[in-house]
This record gives C-alpha cells, sequence and structure tokens, in this order.
C-alpha cells in the first residue's frame, strides 16, 4: 500500500482511514430484549493496531478488493456482503448518491474476533466517504447507517474512548483515560458473536460506570478488576482455548490485568509502560507461535 504522506491522503490522492481495534475494557450484559439483542454496559477503547482503509473516486461502484495477512479469511465470502461493501452502499442509498468508489482493505486484525474488525472497517469506510462526499464527521446520516450495519459501528466511528450502551445505540464520552500499553492475543478461532450470545446463561450485570479519571495505567486496571466481561465463560465454552489464553497473558511479567474483548477470542493484557508490553508480547509469541501477538498503546 502507498504510505500515507498527509493527513490521510496518500500519494495517489487516495483517502486513507485508520480502522483501530476495539477493545472491551469491561462489558456488562444488563439483560435481552424481547427481539434477542442484547442491553450492555461497556467502557470501549481503540488500539493503534488496526485495518486500514484507502478510497478513490471512480466510474462506478462500489468495488473493493481486500489485501494484508487475514485477506484469506475473507476470500470464501462474496464481496458484496462485505460490511464494507454494505457501508458504502447504504451511505450512498441515503444520500442518494451512487457509490462509485474503489476500496481497497488491509486487514491486519484476524477476522470474527471481538476486537470490532469488520465494524472498524465499516466506520473507516463511512469516515472516508464521508470525507470525499464533504458530510460533517458528526452527522447523524453516518450514525444512522452505522448502527443498521452493527451494533459497534457506530462506537467505532466515534473513535475514542467511550461508554456503550443500549445494544451499541447510546453512546457517551468515557472519562480520559491514562497512557495505557496492550498486548494484543488472538489464539485464531473464529468465534462468532451470535453463538457467544446464545451460550450466555445466568443472571444479568448491573451497570458499572465511573465518573472519575484514572490516575494511572494501574489505577486502571484496579477498576476494571472490579468489573468484568460477562461473555467470558459463553465465549470460552464457545473456543476453551480462550482460558489459555487469559492464563497466559495474565502470566506476563508487569500484566495489570487480562481481559477478553467483546465475544472473543481475542484477549487483551494491560501494561504501565511500552517495554513491559514489549516484552509480553515477544514472550507470547515466542511461547505460542500459532497465535497472532500485538503490543499496542491505547488511543485517548
Ligand atoms: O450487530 P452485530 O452484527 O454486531 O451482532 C451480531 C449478533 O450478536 C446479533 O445478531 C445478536 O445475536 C448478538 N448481539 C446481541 N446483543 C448485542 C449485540 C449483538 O445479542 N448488543
Amino acid at each position: 500500500m502507498t504510505p500515507v504522506t498527509d493527513a490521510g491522503v496518500d500519494a495517489a490522492g487516495g483517502i486513507v482511514e485508520a480502522a483501530p481495534a476495539k477493545l472491551n475494557l469491561y462489558l456488562h450484559v444488563l439483560g435481552r430484549r424481547a427481539d434477542g439483542y442484547h442491553e450492555l454496559d461497556s467502557l470501549v477503547a481503540f488500539a493503534d493496531v488496526g485495518d486500514r482503509l484507502r478510497l478513490l473516486p471512480a466510474g462506478d461502484g462500489p468495488h473493493l478488493t481486500i489485501t494484508g495477512p487475514f485477506a484469506d479469511a475473507l476470500h470464501g465470502e462474496d464481496p458484496a456482503g462485505n460490511l464494507v461493501t454494505r457501508a458504502a452502499r447504504a451511505l450512498a442509498e441515503r444520500r442518494g448518491r451512487a457509490a462509485a468508489v474503489r476500496m481497497v482493505l488491509e486487514k491486519n486484525l484476524p477476522v470474527a474476533s471481538g476486537i470490532g474488525g469488520g465494524s472498524a472497517d465499516a466506520a473507516a469506510c463511512l469516515r472516508a466517504l464521508a470525507r470525499l462526499w464533504e458530510i460533517p464527521a458528526d452527522h447523524p446520516d453516518l450514525y444512522e447507517v452505522g448502527g443498521r450495519l452493527g451494533a459497534d459501528v457506530p462506537v467505532c466511528l466515534a473513535g475514542r474512548p467511550a461508554y456503550f450502551g443500549g445494544i451499541g445505540d447510546r453512546l457517551d464520552p468515557a472519562p480520559a483515560l491514562p497512557r495505557t500499553h496492550a498486548v494484543l492475543v488472538n489464539p485464531g478461532v473464529p468465534v462468532p458473536t451470535p453463538a457467544v450470545f446464545k451460550a450466555r446463561q445466568g443472571a444479568f450485570s448491573p451497570p458499572a460506570r465511573f465518573a472519575e479519571p484514572p490516575a494511572d495505567a494501574a489505577a486502571l486496571a484496579a477498576l476494571l478488576k472490579d468489573r468484568r466481561n460477562d461473555l467470558t465463560e459463553p465465549a470460552r465454552t464457545v473456543a476453551p482455548v480462550i482460558a489459555a489464553v487469559l492464563e497466559a497473558i495474565g502470566a506476563t511479567p508487569g500484566c495489570l490485568l487480562a481481559r477478553l474483548s467483546g465475544s472473543g477470542a481475542t484477549c487483551f493484557g494491560l501494561y504501565a509502560t511500552a517495554a513491559a508490553a514489549q516484552a509480553a508480547a515477544g514472550r507470547l509469541a515466542a511461547a505460542y507461535p500459532g497465535w497472532w501477538v500485538r503490543p499496542a498503546a491505547l488511543l485517548s
């Protein structure tokens, strides 16, 4: 891919948007609605690793090419069904224009892995089209179209730490998060979200938002330890390897918290320093060569 040279426009004039990995720092399931969707309370943050979408105007479209290390995982699917293509069509329809664009999606994140890959890609597409078509970044059309594409798309559109409520349709600002480092680990087992919600059993949790900005990464981790990801148990029944991933992350020096993101199977560890996160990532990659392991910083 052409490197980005200037404020998200590459040398060939393509509009480039990052699609950062989403992490659910905690995720409480509050209840189940009559339509089967679950009411959630989650603190969502983003990491500085992700997919990348490049978009250019074209004579017709939308056209989508997928490149990158996880492109193969999507090659079996119909490109017209990809969330990026659907996002382009839906926004074009909403705005009464043609989705005449060519897009290249660099797929760096594992697919169906709880870090919002598809949702982040769809959000990146909506942001890129908004730039191309001069739609303000906070325009309700983007959020309305995004919400229909998937529960996680609106929070990915906003792209900054947020409290996620309802089924993802209610976003509230999160307190400022301290500089925090992370390691993301995926064991290579795709986990379909509907299967995890289906496997969930037992009581629901109360909402657990906090208002005070944590002073540092350790204070953030302490607050998160009083909360949990309620999808951990059901995700482990779908993909038992998740238990081993959490244990391996938790055993790395300096790990403040090890947790599942979303419905999995990606888990993350939090660390106070970049050095600790990098050392942990090196250790995990060496011990588990089949796993996808990335050090990252949380975006503030
Ligand atoms: O909207 P999205 O495609 O992310 O959701 C996938 C599936 O996950 C839904 O069809 C539903 O089964 C489940 N889900 C849920 N409650 C949510 C989000 C997702 O039950 N808040």
